[in-house]
């Protein structure tokens, strides 16, 4: 889709619609939505009156302006209360309203910079987050359909602005609201493709298109040379599958140092059927998602790329399938982890600590500043927080309240849980070090628990997105399947820490 912005009056812009805002509880009209209402000869006053028009959140009403104005229709978008109004607001509501106008066929959309003045909302960020809605909430995965059906794309966005002193912050904005969806729908792609066009190979060549795309270092280690470096518990998972396994490292250098200020890890298990702790048919098909994490790191990085933060990141992702194959792991088995430790296997479906102890095994070797890692680790947070939260888990609170910090600007929100050292107990085996699974309830935090005795020292936040990273209804920029959760935070985090907002 093509974005461009404009100075200009919104009466004369020609195009299939123009949107503008309204809150609830307006009682006179003011701005652009006066003008329009007097180009349409009080019909939206009218409106307003008789209560069609309310300006709830998400409602949506389409007015033809029967050549009164140069666009075809008029939007009025309902915005909430002014007070209160937020850019996550604007993003979900542009995405709703786009959809809305697609299904009318409307291919060519204008709409005004909605917000701009009220409490912190600037012409840049609100251009940034019109952008993101849009280009989020418009995504479809039509790869694999064959058949020509109703679907349109909305082919061109335009952002009116009233002064010709803000079209460049605008443009800015804008900008990087198109690398962050962008780089978000990117993760939406990998996690939507089903297991037989996501292997862990298609995984790895994917992060060397996005490595080559962007200049960026690029590494994948085979099953030998991880067999080398003793890493176990990742090739355990692997071992009842005939797809062989990838660690794909990706290197951004933003800045002339060695040290790397961040690892971003991400689980990468491309099909997780439990292995031979099997999981229930139904709805094992969502297990294709199991990935989301790796992706989201890989997304992360190639947008981290386009912004050039001055920032040295790495992504890591250990990618896997745990299929219950004849060389397949057993529940009592006991790896040997790349950091020396013993794992005894409970359950052959608690995979991806297994494979993540070693990435973060990996991380710790190259002496990294910060870890934060991504998963779609337990079912068990998917029952606590359900798909609005992402509960955060960590060792260091500095960069637990970062994250969050995150998470609340772009939308994403995450929820922190606790990290008693009591959880431990639930992970303690008695023939080895560590066992993958235990009884007693709280399977996310003692998930949580089991990683943190991989990453050790290092200032660490574990992210689990079982219920945040796939949905199963249109919600906001969200439509069903892959959400793209947490690329857009990890990038924001990013910039956070470089000092670069
Ligand atoms: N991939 C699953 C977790 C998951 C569940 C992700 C639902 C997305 C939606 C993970 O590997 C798993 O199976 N975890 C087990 C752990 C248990 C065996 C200790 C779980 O949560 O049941
Ligand atoms: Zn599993
Ligand atoms: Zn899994």
């Amino acid at each position: 889709m093509d974005i461009g912005i404009m100075a200009g009056g919104i009466t004369r812009r020609k195009s299939g619609a123009i949107i503008v805002g309204f809150f609830e509880g307006m009682k006179s009209l003011g701005g652009d939505i006066a003008t329009i209402d007097k180009a349409l000869e009080g019909a939206v006053s009218r409106l307003v009156d008789r209560g069609e028009v309310k300006g709830k959140l998400d409602e949506v009403n389409v007015i033809h302006s029967l050549g009164r104005l140069a666009a075809d229709r008029v939007v009025i978008m309902g915005l909430g209360k002014k007070e209160g109004l937020t850019l996550d607001r604007i993003r979900g509501a542009i995405a709703e309203t786009c959809r809305q106008l697609r299904k009318q066929r409307v291919d060519d959309i204008t709409t005004v910079a909605h917000g701009v003045g009220v409490d912190n909302i600037t012409p840049e960020n609100s251009a940034q987050v019109i952008t993101e809605g849009a280009l989020l909430g418009l995504y479809s995965f039509r790869r694999h359909k064959t058949k020509e059906d109703e679907h349109i794309e909305v082919k061109k966005l335009t952002i009116v602005c009233s002064k010709e002193d803000d079209i460049r912050l605008l443009e800015k904005g804008s900008g990087k609201g198109r690398i962050l969806a962008e780089t978000a729908n990117l993760a939406r792609d990998m996690v939507n493709e089903p297991a037989n066009y996501m292997t862990p190979g298609d995984m790895a060549e994917m992060a060397g298109r996005v490595a080559k795309d962007n200049k960026l270092g690029f590494t994948v280690l085979d099953e030998k040379e991880m067999q080398k470096l003793g890493m176990g518990a990742l090739l355990g998972v692997a071992q009842g599958s005939c797809q062989p396994p990838k660690l794909i490292i990706i290197e951004y250098k933003g800045k002339n140092a060695d040290e790397i200020d961040l690892a971003l890890v991400g689980k990468g298990v491309t099909f997780d059927s439990g292995g031979i702790s099997i999981k229930p048919s139904s709805k094992m098909d969502e297990m294709k998602t199991d990935m989301a994490g790796g992706a989201a790191v890989i997304a992360a990085i190639s947008a981290i790329a386009r912004l050039k933060p001055e920032i040295n990141v790495t992504a890591i992702v250990p990618a896997v399938e745990n299929l219950p194959g004849g060389s397949a792991l057993k529940p009592g088995d006991i790896l040997t982890a790349m950091t020396g430790k013993t794992v005894e296997i409970i359950s052959t479906d608690a995979e991806g600590r297994l494979i993540l102890a070693d990435a973060l095994g990996y991380a710790s070797r190259l002496k990294v500043k910060r870890i934060v890692d991504v998963a779609t680790l337990t079912g068990a947070c998917q029952v606590a927080l359900g798909s609005i939260c992402t509960g955060v888990f960590g060792n260091n609170q500095e960069l637990v309240d970062k994250i969050i910090a995150a998470g609340d600007e772009t939308g994403e929100p995450m929820w922190q849980m606790p990290m008693y050292d009591e959880y431990k107990e639930q992970n303690k085996s008695d023939i080895a070090d560590i066992k993958n699974a235990g009884k007693g309830g709280a399977g996310a935090i003692t998930a949580a628990q089991f990683l943190a005795e991989f990453a050790g020292d290092t200032p660490w936040v574990h992210l689990d997105i079982a219920g945040t990273s796939f949905g199963d209804k249109e919600r906001k920029y969200y439509i069903k399947g892959a959400t793209g959760v947490p690329v857009r935070t990890l990038v924001s985090l990013v910039m956070a820490i470089s000092g670069q907002k």
